[in-house]
């Protein structure tokens, strides 16, 4: 039974929390993306991707709202079926919606719900001081957890835009030492969103946890994108973390493996993706 699940029909084994912590001590670079159906979920799956993220800028790129803020569960589910059934290796990750985790029950039966329904083998969290409890207690059930610090795009109404966080050294210690207490909860992964390139080094070095940085710098354990900003399918301006793989590509596929590439060779990101 345990082979059958661990090589389910894939020339290379499927990804799991003990290989990316493999990857993490071998210093080898982890490439994330995101994806909201079947077919994208096989492209990237081709293309090398490691974990595929199940996001809920799915609000933002599929719905068409300005934040991730009208996201539901039953939107997450879906979409996290979908992809599920497109991937052979990728570990899949799908993020707990605004105010699916506002209560340790609520959030242990959505986290249920996203492995059960959705397929997800983690469950992603926008986490500060505030969500500690709730970490821990899904950490207790065993629920394997990404922790997400920095720019939390479902507080946009609340911090005033999508903005840079940590710039000040006592935000910057603040969350440091967030991200040692959510290892210390149990968290499984540290996501870092839009943080100083400096900040970012130093909670990957204080973590034993792998950390995935999203515009925060090149010295994190992984890097993650939005699939539609890397094949340059969203319209207007991007994120300065950013880059438009789709340049120079023959192809989707090519794109896709020119991403993971240039996340394990380190050349992305570079000094004009990072704060
Ligand atoms: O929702 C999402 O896609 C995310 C990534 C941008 C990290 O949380």
């Amino acid at each position: 039974m345990y082979t059958q699940l661990e090589q389910r029909g894939a020339p290379r084994p499927p990804v799991n929390m003990s290989s990316l912590h493999n990857m993490k001590a071998a210093n080898e670079k982890i490439a994330w993306l995101t994806a909201y159906d079947a077919s994208f979920a096989m492209l990237v799956d081709m293309a090398g991707v490691d974990v595929v993220l199940v996001g809920d800028s799915l609000g933002m790129v599929i719905q068409g709202h300005e934040t991730t803020v009208p996201v539901t569960m039953d939107d997450i589910v879906y979409h996290s079926r979908a992809v599920a059934r497109g991937l052979g290796r990728p570990f899949l990750v799908a993020d707990m919606p605004f105010m699916s985790y506002a209560t340790r029950d609520q959030a242990l039966g959505n986290a249920v719900r996203l492995m059960q329904d959705g397929g997800a083998k983690m469950v992603k969290l926008e986490s500060g001081a505030g969500q500690l409890g709730i970490v821990e207690f899904l950490a207790s059930h065993d629920i394997p957890l990404c922790a997400h610090i920095g720019l939390r795009p479902q507080s946009v109404h609340k911090v005033g835009g999508f903005r840079v966080q940590g710039r000040e050294a006592e935000a910057a210690e603040q969350m440091l030492r967030d991200a040692k207490d959510l290892q210390n909860a149990g968290a499984d992964i540290v996501l870092l969103e839009c943080v100083p390139a400096a900040l970012g080094a130093a909670i990957t070095e204080a973590l034993d946890v792998p950390v995935i940085g999203i515009g925060a710098g090149p010295d994190v354990d992984g890097q993650v994108l939005v699939l539609y900003d890397i094949l340059d399918l969203t319209p207007g301006r991007k994120p300065r973390f950013t880059r438009n793989f789709m340049e120079g590509a023959s192809s989707p596929l090519a794109a896709l493996e020119a991403y993971v590439r240039a996340v394990k060779d380190g050349s992305y990101p570079a000094p004009e993706h990072c704060f």
